[in-house]
């Protein structure tokens, strides 16, 4: 699993003991989304490129460093991406934002596509790609095939979890994409949920169920 990073960072893996918890509230589990995500954010950008600009400061004039290229694009997979997508907008405020609706069918687990808007020029800007659940793997790769037909050729996938056999079938169909997880689960169940997993991420940010 050479292309899976998981962040073991204790906070992160605090936060997701909570949110795993069925006890806890819709409003914690949406905010333990956000706080996990600026965590998260801070691991999936640290090797970022800097380029040194000159600014003043009140004292004097100096060099100081900033994000090199172009801004980075967030792509949220609808619905619980946006999840993420909040947190990670906090840190990086100027990035610009893909969203990809795209639901699974119960009967096939398949993703179908209901909605697609991303900015126009993906070439050459690294694109996160943000869905709290990794499970079969089909969305994600649905998505990541439909940014590659718009030009994205520098792509990472942000989860919180993920299932070896989503991570398996992902590493087949997108091999120069990198996976980031807070944790990788035992398996999934026949109906496509990871276990022992949270449930349905979207339910349990949105108290839908
Ligand atoms: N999507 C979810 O929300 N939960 C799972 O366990 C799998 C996919």
């Amino acid at each position: 699993m050479s292309n899976v990073t998981v962040l073991d960072h204790p906070l992160i893996q605090h936060k997701l003991t909570i949110m795993r918890n069925k006890e806890t509230s819709i409003a914690g589990f949406r905010r333990l989304l956000r706080e996990i995500a600026h965590l998260m954010c801070y691991e999936v950008t640290r090797d970022l490129e800097l380029e040194m600009v000159p600014i003043e400061t009140p004292m004097t004039e100096m060099e100081s460093p900033t994000i090199k290229g172009k801004k980075l694009v967030f792509a949220s997979i609808l619905r619980a991406g946006n999840g993420l997508l909040d947190g990670m907008l906090d840190l990086v405020p100027a990035a610009r934002v893909a969203h990809i609706g795209l639901y699974r069918d119960h009967e096939t687990l398949e993703p179908v596509e209901y909605y697609f808007k991303a900015p126009a020029d993906l070439a050459n800007r690294l694109i996160i790609v943000v869905d709290p659940m990794l499970a079969t793997g089909n969305s994600a790769t649905a998505a990541i095939e439909k940014l590659k037909e718009r030009g994205a050729n520098n792509i990472r996938f942000l989860c919180l979890l993920a299932a070896p056999e989503g991570i398996k079938h992902f590493a087949e169909a997108q091999p120069d994409v990198p996976v980031y997880t807070a944790s990788i689960d035992t398996h999934l169940n026949e109906k496509g949920y990871i276990i022992p997993g949270l449930g349905d991420a979207g339910d349990r940010m949105y108290g839908t169920k």
